[in-house]
C-alpha cells in the first residue's frame, strides 16, 4: 500500500472538468483549516503537493492528484469558512456538491475531523449529508498530535463518535491520524488499497 510515485494533474472548477480516465478517487474534505492539504502532503512524504496554509480557503478548486499512475486523491476547497456569520448549514459552493453528487469513480470520501477541538456542528451536518447521499466516507481525525484549551484528542473523538453514533445505523470507519508526526498515515494507506480492491 505504499506511494511510489504522485504528481498532481489538474484543477477543476466544476465536476465535469475533472479527469474522465475512470481511475478510481478518494475525496479529502473538511473544515476549512482542518488539515486536508497537509495530509495529503503527508500520505506522500512531500513537502508541498499540496498547498497548505495557516489561513483557512486556501483550497479553492477541485485539485486531482495523481498516485502511482493508478488512482486519485483529490483536494477539496474546504467549509465552513462562512461568509454569512453563524451559518451552520452546508455552505459548499455548487461545484463541490455536484462533485459528490456526480462523480461516478468516487470511492470514498475521507471526512477530516479536527481532533484538538470538541465536535463542531457543521461537521455532523455534513457527514449526514453524506449519508443521506449514500456516499460512502471514512472519518479521518486529524492534529491527534495537539491539545487545545485542555481538551484531549482522544476525548473530543470520543464525543464526536457518540454523536455519530445516535445519527447512524452503522459508524462508518475512522482513523487517528497526524501530518506533523505520522500518526495514522500506514493505517489510511491500506484501508484506502483495501476499498479499492487492491
Ligand atoms: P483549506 O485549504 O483552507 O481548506 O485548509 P486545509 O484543510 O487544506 O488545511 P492545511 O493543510 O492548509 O492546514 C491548515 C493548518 O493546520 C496549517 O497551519 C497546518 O500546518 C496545520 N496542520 C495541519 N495538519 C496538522 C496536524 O496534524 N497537526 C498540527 N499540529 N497541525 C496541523
Ligand atoms: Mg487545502
Amino acid at each position: 500500500a505504499q506511494i511510489k510515485e504522485v504528481g498532481f494533474v489538474k484543477s477543476s472548477g466544476k465536476a465535469k472538468d475533472c479527469p474522465k480516465d475512470g481511475r478510481p478517487e478518494f475525496a479529502i474534505l473538511g473544515r476549512s483549516n482542518v488539515g486536508k492539504s497537509s495530509l495529503i502532503n503527508a500520505l506522500v512524504k512531500k513537502k508541498e503537493v499540496a498547498l497548505t496554509s495557516k489561513k483557512p480557503g486556501k483550497t479553492q478548486l477541485i485539485n486531482h492528484f495523481l498516485v502511482n499512475k493508478s488512482w486519485y486523491i483529490v483536494d477539496l476547497p474546504g467549509y465552513g469558512f462562512a461568509k454569512a456569520p453563524g451559518s451552520v448549514r452546508m455552505d459548499w459552493s455548487a461545484f463541490t456538491k455536484g462533485y459528490f453528487l456526480n462523480r461516478d469513480t468516487l470511492v470514498a470520501v475521507l471526512l477530516l475531523v479536527d481532533a484538538s477541538v470538541p465536535p463542531q456542528k457543521i461537521d455532523l451536518d455534513c457527514a449526514n449529508w453524506l449519508g443521506r447521499n449514500n456516499i460512502p466516507m471514512t472519518f479521518v481525525f486529524t492534529k491527534c498530535d495537539k491539545m487545545k484549551r485542555g481538551k484531549r484528542p482522544d476525548e473530543n473523538v470520543r464525543n464526536f463518535q457518540q454523536i455519530i453514533r445516535e445519527n447512524f445505523s452503522q459508524h462508518p470507519p475512522w482513523i487517528m491520524t497526524s501530518s506533523v508526526t505520522g500518526l495514522g498515515r500506514d493505517e489510511l494507506l491500506l484501508h484506502m488499497s483495501q476499498l479499492r480492491n487492491y
